[in-house]
């Protein structure tokens, strides 16, 4: 993670208390409660948790493409960020971008691929003319989008060409942010990984930062710099991907990563995750994860929120049990 000269890293993102509650019928659907985070530019803060948890409805609301609750903020590059997009400048949307799982939904199958980049240089970059079509051969170069490509209609294309498309596009206007939203996910293994290596490159390239989200969690460790764990919208843990992959403190991530086999193909199979994830529409009481928690102490788990509690070195869990006393047990149970 690049940290400035002599002072605290610069932020290009920061959000505050952004919480969104669904109204589903009858029911309010608690998708995101209370989040707060940082985003440092250049970085990559890897999002995991279960189906469910509410990583899509927080990448949204970084976007403004969904409303979030009374009480959040959002700041883009130490300036105020209005809630929803309609909302943003033109500068604030071409520096805040997304990239979807299924590219298809973003791209209009009726454009060329020319066309598709060209308006979004048109729109995000302001250019036109010799300067536009410039951009637009330097930009499909960086996403190595081979030019013969230019002329087709996406539905001609494979996947991966087709995110490199949405790629091409999200870097239209140079963005300080862009939320990667399983954008791997429904490709194939061989594409998967270019497709990572040329997000890994354009961000080398271009000090953006990425809000990067995915249930491979191999992947997450390769390209994040810290991670934060969601489970029922609300940040368990958050931390250095090393520090968080190596040494997770929170029983929840404890338990996500040793669901997952090691790169060596052996399981870490000390804390168990067992049961479905409990519905969003009617979470638990105290900790939203003590119907759930090998390690939970009776009575203040169920009843009352978790602090927050620091394990050094920018490192953080919302548990009720101490950290030391959590490495303790941790120990015990391994
Ligand atoms: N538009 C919506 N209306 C009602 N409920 C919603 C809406 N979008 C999401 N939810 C609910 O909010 C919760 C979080 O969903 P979200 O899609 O953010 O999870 P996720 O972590 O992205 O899951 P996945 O890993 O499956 O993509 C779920 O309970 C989901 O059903
Ligand atoms: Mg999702």
């Amino acid at each position: 993670m690049p940290i400035a000269n002599g002072g605290e890293p610069p932020l290009a993102l920061s959000a505050r208390n952004l919480s969104k509650t669904f109204r589903v019928g009858d029911e309010d659907v608690r998708a995101v409660h209370d989040v707060s985070l940082d985003l440092v530019q250049g970085e990559t803060l890897g999002l995991i948790g279960e189906s469910g948890s509410g990583k899509t409805t927080l990448a949204k609301l970084l976007l403004g493409l969904v409303s979030p609750d009374k009480g959040a903020t959002l700041e883009l590059d130490g300036a105020s960020l209005p809630e929803r997009v309609t909302k943003r400048s033109e500068a604030q949307v071409k520096s805040l971008q997304i990239v979807f799982q299924n590219p298809d939904s973003a791209l209009n199958r009726a454009h060329s691929v020319r066309q598709l980049i060209a308006r979004s240089l048109s729109k995000l970059a302001a250019l036109h003319g010799e300067a536009k079509e410039r951009r637009l051969h330097t930009l499909t170069e960086a996403v190595r989008l081979p030019e013969r490509y230019l002329g087709s209609r996406t539905r001609q294309l494979s996947g991966g060409l087709k995110q490199r498309v949405a790629i091409a596009r999200a870097f239209a206007g140079d963005p300080r942010v862009v939320v990667c939203d399983e954008p791997t996910s429904a490709l194939d293994v061989s594409v998967q990984a270019a497709i990572l290596n040329l997000l890994a490159d354009l961000q080398r390239e271009r000090r953006v930062s990425y809000v990067f989200i995915s249930h491979d969690l191999h992947v997450v460790r390769y390209l994040s710099d810290r991670i934060a764990v969601l489970y029922l919208g609300r940040i368990m843990e958050i931390g250095r991907a090393a520090a968080v992959f190596e040494g997770p403190q929170h029983p929840y991530t404890e338990a996500l990563l040793s669901s997952v086999p090691s790169v060596d193909g052996t399981h870490a199979k000390r804390i168990r995750l067992s049961g479905e994830l409990p519905s969003a529409a009617n979470p638990p009481s105290g900790c939203v994860f003590h119907t759930r928690c090998s390690l939970k102490i009776g009575g203040i788990c169920e009843t009352e929120a978790p602090p927050c509690r620091d394990a050094g070195d920018g490192h953080t869990i919302h548990c009720h049990i101490p950290v030391d006393e959590l490495r303790t047990l941790q120990r015990q149970v391994s």
